[in-house]
């Protein structure tokens, strides 16, 4: 992408080990999450809060936002694979693993990590209108509007950032960086491309 590497700066040629900037710092991510919980509580008041967060990304997000969020609130997880090789969508979207529990009659709120093309969203979205829940919102910790292609909104954004591919906080690269406590934008060393993105 002529656009996206015209932003990052050159990589030595035949050096550069993988390394990560700091985007977003911890105590940030943090704040902004107590933030967007109260914002949640403040919408639906007094109402049962169901989380449904998407594995693996959402799964330290959901844990934050939920611990925030005063009253009754429960939790389930589904996880699906939307990618193929390397850091861009295939537009591929399957569920490896259901909901526990019905969602008809609940108050859901999908919780994700990032919002990217909008594929994954959509196509959990269309699923979940299908099992009939009272109301259905969408939190997000990460908006990157410039790569939308499916229509979908979110209600709750914790940060829009640019169009750089992003780890740490729950969000991988080939499965490594997520326990990282900020969001960091990760630069590649020379010839390490492409690697299988899940979650
Ligand atoms: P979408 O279907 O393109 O919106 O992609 C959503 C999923 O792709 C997220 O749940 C992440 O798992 C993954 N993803 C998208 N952008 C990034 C990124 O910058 N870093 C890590 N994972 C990402
Ligand atoms: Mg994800």
């Amino acid at each position: 992408m002529a656009k996206q590497a015209s932003r990052r700066k050159p990589q030595p040629k035949g050096k550069g080990p993988e390394s990560v900037r700091i985007l977003i710092s911890r105590t940030r991510i943090q704040r902004r999450i107590t933030e967007m919980a109260r914002e949640i509580r403040r919408d639906f008041p007094g109402e049962p809060l169901h989380l449904v967060g998407v594995l693996k990304g959402a799964v330290f997000f959901l844990t934050d936002l939920g611990k925030q969020i005063s009253g009754d609130v429960s939790f389930d997880f589904i996880a699906v694979s939307s990618y193929g090789a390397g850091t861009h969508s295939s537009g591929q979207v399957r569920l490896t693993r259901d909901l526990d529990s019905s969602i008809e009659g609940k108050t859901v709120i999908v919780v994700e990590d990032i919002l990217d093309t909008g594929m994954t969203l959509q196509y959990l979205l269309r699923v979940f209108e299908q099992r009939k829940p009272k109301q259905l919102r969408v939190a997000v910790l990460l908006d990157k509007p410039e790569r939308r292609i499916a229509a979908v909104h979110a209600d709750y954004v914790g940060f829009k950032i640019p169009n750089e591919f992003v780890v740490g906080y729950g969000l991988d690269y080939a499965e490594r960086y997520r326990n990282m406590p900020d969001v960091g934008v990760l630069s590649l060393g020379v010839g390490g491309d492409k690697a299988k993105q899940s979650g």
